[in-house]
């Protein structure tokens, strides 16, 4: 795996190293991050094209992968991400867009898998991040590799709709997965689920992986922290009958109230640029 090169560091604080050297050395730098105490800290992760596409849109083709060209820097930073994380949520779309994909760091990044796990370990953490599920309507495949990975906890947070279909689907089944009901409403408040897995499950450091539909509602309510953004240097395009989904989707932010982000990291590796974005 190639190291990346910082190139722009606003980074003001000076915290004891948190990541070992080795990790130092091809992130060049060190990743650590604020943890709130009144919810979990929100720290998003895309990778996007050059013209701003997140999913091709092409079945067994709409991951991040095809984005980034499975690229390694990309990865290495995925799987940071992952490792320092007490969980990782995203909506079913993107457990459904990109099947088998199991979100946990040595998925994404296995020649690295011994120096992560190791990290986790040496803190007396679980061996794997919580992978939190949020689907309004309960449609949910259990069969998805999530759902049978040895030692990986997961929770369907869902509505009372989405509950009832998942124990009709699956009647047994589902009890062999968390379900929480976050909310009586058509759809889950951010609040909700970000208080759900504050409090019942302690989560501090919360991995949002999107997609953009889920992203964007969380970015409505001002509830992402950071954001990690690949840019990957292809221009993909779009068209009327090629519907490819943006980084965020569903939600349109008023000019006054659009988010304006600063750059805490710029880094490269090749033609590839990796920014660390947060809200002012
Ligand atoms: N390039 C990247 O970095 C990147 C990152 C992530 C995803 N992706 C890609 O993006 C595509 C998926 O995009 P997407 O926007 O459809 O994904 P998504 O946001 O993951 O999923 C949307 C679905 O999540 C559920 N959901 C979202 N918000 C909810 C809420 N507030 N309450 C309850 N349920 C909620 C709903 O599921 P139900 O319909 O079941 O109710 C909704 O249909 C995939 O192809 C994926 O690979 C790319």
């Amino acid at each position: 795996m190639d190291p990346l090169k910082t190139l722009v560091d606003n980074q003001t604080r000076a915290d004891p190293a948190w990541l070992p050297e080795e990790l130092r050395r091809l992130y060049d730098g060190d990743l650590v991050f604020t943890r709130r105490t009144d919810r979990p800290t929100v720290v998003a992760n895309f990778v996007s094209s050059l013209d701003g596409v997140v999913s091709l849109n092409i079945p067994g083709r709409s991951g991040g992968g095809e984005i980034s060209g499975h690229d390694s820097g990309d990865r290495l930073i995925m799987g940071l991400l992952r490792t320092v994380a007490d969980a990782v949520v995203v909506g079913a779309g993107t457990l459904h867009g990109d099947p088998g994909h199991v979100r946990i760091s040595r998925y994404i990044a296995p020649e690295l898998e011994t120096l992560l796990s190791r990290w986790r370990q040496d803190r007396g953490l679980p061996s794997l991040p919580l992978n939190v599920i949020v689907s309004a309507s309960g449609r949910v495949d259990l069969n998805e590799p999530t759902f049978h990975t040895p030692d990986l906890p997961t929770v369907i947070m869902t509505t009372l709709t989405g509950q009832q279909r998942l124990i009709r689907d699956h009647g047994q089944g589902v009890s062999a997965t968390q379900v929480r009901v976050a909310g009586d409403e058509a759809l889950l408040q951010p609040h909700d689920i970000l208080n759900a897995l504050h409090s019942e499950f302690g989560v501090q450091l919360l991995l949002h992986e999107g997609g953009p539909t889920l992203f964007g509602q969380f970015l409505k309510e001002r509830l992402i922290d950071e954001l990690f953004l690949t840019i990957a240097p292809q221009i993909v395009g779009r068209s009327r009958d090629t519907r490819r989904l943006g980084l965020v989707e569903g939600a349109a932010l008023a000019p006054e109230t659009n988010s304006w982000w600063g750059v805490l990291s710029e880094k490269a590796a090749g033609s590839y640029r990796y920014f660390r974005l947060v809200t002012p």
